[in-house]
């Protein structure tokens, strides 16, 4: 377990090192990762999308939540994270890819739209015209009314307050979830739902 911590740790440093893509220098807590996964219907979810999963937090309590039957995988673009994932879940539907390519991923499996997506993209660290696309990319490949769960650190960026207002202005609902002080730095969580 020590172990285990102590590798994610290092992989996140060394990413964030080469090239920041990973926007943290550590994996999220389990606080963290309990509220990205509440009240947005995870529980009858048919199929579900990660986007950013890293070395894992998110995906451990996903895989432990979702219904049994309800299909499943998960996008990182770092070989590096996305080998530490898979060495954890052996058996994990992982796409080592950039989420740009995600409708043909969710053709791959004959899907055309998700329940639910849950991301851990660093957005603030994109390009205005990245944040758009990856955006737009979510919102329509989500089913009427499924969420996209997100979160942001809490830091008075410009940067962070021109996404929120992405959020609010894209979908037809944005809650948020009370400061998570439990991580690494504090964050808040969006439930975004079409
Ligand atoms: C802030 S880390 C979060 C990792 C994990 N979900 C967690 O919370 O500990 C963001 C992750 O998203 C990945 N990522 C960033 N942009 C991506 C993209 N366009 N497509 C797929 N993965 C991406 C990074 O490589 C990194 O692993």
């Amino acid at each position: 377990m020590l172990a285990e911590y102590s590798r994610s740790k290092t992989i996140f440093l060394r990413e964030f090192i080469k090239n920041r893509s990973t926007g943290a220098l550590c994996a999220s807590s389990q606080k963290l990762a309990r509220a990205m996964i509440n009240n947005v219907g995870l529980e009858k979810a048919k199929s579900i999308v990660e986007i950013g999963a890293g070395t894992g937090s998110f995906t451990q309590l996903i895989l432990k939540e979702k219904p049994q039957d309800a299909l499943f995988f998960a996008i990182e673009q770092s070989p590096l994270m996305a080998e530490e994932l898979l060495s954890k879940f052996t058996n994990l539907d992982c796409e080592i890819c950039n989420a740009k390519f995600l409708e043909q991923m969710l053709k791959k499996r004959d899907l055309n739209s998700v329940d639910l997506i849950i991301s851990g993209i660093p957005w603030t660290m994109l390009k205005d015209r990245e944040q758009d696309k990856l955006l737009a990319l979510i919102y329509n490949n989500l089913k009427r009314g499924a969420y996209l769960s997100t979160f942001l650190y809490v830091l008075p960026t410009l940067a962070k307050r021109k996404f929120t207002r992405k959020l609010y202005a894209n979908f037809s609902e944005v809650k948020t979830s009370k400061l998570i002080y439990g991580n690494i730095p504090p964050a808040i969580v969006y439930y975004c739902r079409k």
